[in-house]
């Protein structure tokens, strides 16, 4: 069912610190900066391979990463992201296997303009998994 890992989360304190260890310190390739504020963060993508690492920083006083970085205040992972084929032939077997969609359960535009859903980080080993419409 879930495909390629298309990437990981990483909520960042400081975003230009953050690209500065990723770019100068690991010798990865990094994204310009690009501002998502439909989603309240600012992103920079970290190339490696057949996934990224998404870097997020708030955007805006109603991001929904605020409440992250105040319990977490040095940042950390917050979520990975999965590919499937259909995202609503997931997320009915999802919801068949108990497992609970956050929202309203409909998928949604992701920050990659592609349709998502995230699933209950309780069901799935307390780790936040975003589904992405391939
Ligand atoms: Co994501």
């Amino acid at each position: 069912m879930i495909e390629r890992l298309n990437h990981v989360a990483i909520v960042v304190p400081d975003l230009e610190d953050a690209i500065r260890i990723y770019r100068d310190v690991l010798g990865a390739t990094v994204s310009k900066t690009i501002d998502l504020p439909d989603h309240g963060v600012t992103v920079a993508f970290v190339d490696v391979g057949d996934t990224k690492i998404e870097l997020l920083y708030p955007l805006g006083e109603k991001s929904p990463i605020m409440s992250y970085l105040n319990k977490n205040s040095s940042g950390g992972v917050h979520h990975l992201c999965f590919e499937v084929d259909d995202i609503k032939v997931t997320r009915d077997h999802l919801i068949k296997k108990g497992m609970r969609i956050l929202g309203d359960g409909e998928p949604s535009l992701g920050a990659h303009g592609k349709q998502v859903i995230f699933l209950h980080p309780k069901d799935f080993c307390g780790t936040l998994i975003e589904i992405e419409q391939t």
